[in-house]
């Protein structure tokens, strides 16, 4: 462990706890799909064999095995949720965030009454405003609150237009897959609450660079998937008890009183929960590391601003490249402090066919509409046609950024 507090991430220590880093078969790729999916870190494959090799079996029963694997589970959701500020019985796991939204729509649409309105965005990716919308075959109305068509930003201003005494629920992202920016989640919370209305926030664009503290944030509802988040392929909810209490349970019958049972119709999938303790891992080592806080809160807290220092630094670079260079146009803010680093390009050539480019080159990033069909409409870029998107996280280096403009600069 370093001695002294440093603000500056060590980026060999961050890649040594990323096994990929290390395998031959990814040498000389530099990977620029993370918004997409994250490599996997050390702590969390470390407990998914463990967990597969000597406590694969059904948790929570008195003998040691399966003991020790309900404990791990438990651990998971407990330290996960402290890290976030909320209670371990508000943070929940299911199949994926867009499962996680079906079965919440479903929820809302027993508890809302004929009249009530909604708010989605045309900003979101599919899972946070798909399920929504089809609230409206149920009588409720749905209220788009529309970006900007040059800016792909989200104006509060606009937002206050929209709100009113019918509106239950207000649906927005942390931060859009393509758009990149970083909404005051915070303020709108704030808005939403003042008119009565609950919300539902996507985090999955933005946990990747951060747990954040959702109490801190006001959301009633928070999703992220771990799977980007340096964890296995889970959608992780928080439902803050006063709504989670409130809406029907979409359990068994008999899990009722078990806030967070209450909205997992399916049975969990018990290796990957109990693995993801290993993200809780992973953030107080980075904190410990770096010689902050060794555990909870203060030590994502830590970990937030170290990833997030970096990833802004090197940001910085790749979007002044994209704003200067004619053939291509940058989507959303040119300013890496209020971004996260998950940049989307549209050019003449579609997206996929960059990506195909870029492959060759020994740039991993992808091509396509990101499920972020509406956003991408509203700015005036076909769907169809895409955009190519490069997206990095705190593990990447400078020198595998300098590596894509280079690349970029070839193929555009
Ligand atoms: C911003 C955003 N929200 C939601 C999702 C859906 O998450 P999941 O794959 O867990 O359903 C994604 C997936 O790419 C995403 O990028």
């Amino acid at each position: 462990m370093m001695k002294d507090t440093t603000t500056t991430l060590d980026t060999t220590w961050v890649r040594s706890q990323f096994p990929a880093f290390a395998e031959d078969v990814l040498q000389d790729q530099a990977f620029f799909e993370n918004a997409g999916g994250s490599y996997t870190c050390a702590p969390v494959i470390n407990r998914l064999t463990r967990y597969y090799t000597q406590r694969k079996v059904q948790p929570y029963a008195p003998y040691e095995a399966s003991t020790l694997a309900g404990a791990e589970m438990d651990e998971a959701r407990s330290r996960l949720a402290a890290m976030m500020g909320v209670d371990t019985d508000e943070l929940s796991f299911g199949p994926s965030t867009t499962q996680n939204t079906y079965v919440l729509a479903n929820a809302f649409r027993q508890h809302l009454n004929t009249g009530d309105a909604i708010i989605v965005t045309n900003q979101d990716h599919e899972a946070n405003t798909g399920p929504w919308r089809r609230l409206a075959e149920e009588g409720i109305e749905v209220r788009e609150w529309q970006i900007d068509p040059e800016t792909g930003h989200l104006d509060v201003a606009t937002l206050d237009n929209l709100l009113d005494e019918k509106v239950k629920l207000v649906c927005f992202p942390h931060c859009s897959n393509v758009v990149g920016e970083i909404n005051d989640v915070a303020l709108i919370c704030a808005k939403a609450r003042a008119n009565g209305s609950y919300t539902c926030v996507d985090g999955v664009s933005y946990a990747p660079h951060g747990f954040v503290d959702v109490n801190a944030l006001g959301a009633d509802i928070y999703l992220f998937s771990a799977y980007k988040t340096y964890g296995p392929h889970q959608g992780i909810m928080i439902i803050r008890r006063g709504l989670g209490e409130a809406l029907p349970n979409q359990g068994h019958y008999f899990n009722a009183d078990s806030l967070y049972k209450r909205f997992t119709p399916a049975g969990p999938d018990h290796a990957q929960i109990a693995a993801s303790a290993g993200m809780a891992d992973y953030m107080e080592a980075l904190s410990a590391h770096h010689g902050h806080a060794a555990s909870g809160a203060a030590a994502a807290r830590a970990a937030h601003s170290l990833m997030r220092d970096h990833e802004a630094t090197l940001l910085q670079p790749l979007l002044d490249y994209a704003s200067a260079k004619n053939s291509v146009r940058l989507l959303g803010p040119d300013q890496a402090a209020n971004r996260a680093p998950t940049v989307a390009l549209a050019s003449q050539i579609p997206g996929e066919e960059l990506a195909v480019r870029l492959a060759s080159m020994g740039i991993m990033a992808g091509g396509g509409d990101f499920y972020a069909v509406r956003a991408l409409a509203a700015q005036g870029v076909d769907p169809a046609h895409g955009v190519l998107r490069v997206s990095f996280t705190h593990y990447t280096t400078e020198a595998e950024v300098s590596k894509l403009i280079a690349a970029l600069d070839q193929v555009l």
